[in-house]
């Protein structure tokens, strides 16, 4: 059966496409989990892609994943900076996390400039736009043992 890869998304990234597009580009949630899927079907990945507003539900799915997913790509928008409580779910699921931020905090105001995702992430992936989540989807594939299979 196909590995599954989750793909968390927080606050007001159901917004995208109209949300701050100087900052955030022009491409919407949608077209986001479309390229993931077109992704992970190339690399015979299943992508189970989601976005809530609410930290309880984004913890929820995140107690549910072990078993279930093989990693966990997660861009928690301002929980980023905030959420201890998806910390300690994210380090208690005990599955490969990659961080995705579409724009660079590190480049804007100094509260982005903290994460209380990276230290339970084994890689991040901060910049590169909708293309960071092609990126980060190609980096847990590789990650997780799958790509070795591959020439
Ligand atoms: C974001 C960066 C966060 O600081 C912000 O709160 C977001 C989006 C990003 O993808 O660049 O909601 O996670």
């Amino acid at each position: 059966m196909a590995q599954t890869f989750l793909i968390l998304n927080g606050p007001n990234l159901n917004m995208l496409g109209t949300r701050e597009p100087a900052l955030y580009g022009v491409e919407t949630l949608a077209d986001i989990e479309a390229a993931c899927t077109a992704r992970g079907k190339a690399l015979g990945i299943a992508i189970d892609f989601r976005q809530s507003n609410g930290e309880g539900e984004l913890i929820d799915w995140i107690q549910s994943a072990p078993g279930r997913v093989a990693g966990i790509i997660i861009n928690a928008g301002a929980y980023t900076h905030t959420s201890v409580a998806m910390h300690d779910a994210l380090r208690a699921a005990a599955l490969p996390v990659i961080e995705v931020h579409l724009s660079n905090v590190y480049a804007r105001e100094a509260f982005r400039h903290h994460s209380y995702i990276s230290p339970v992430a084994r890689g991040i992936v901060v910049g590169f736009g909708p293309q960071g989540y092609t990126m980060a989807v190609e980096a847990l594939y590789n990650l997780v043992g799958a790509g070795q299979a591959r020439a």
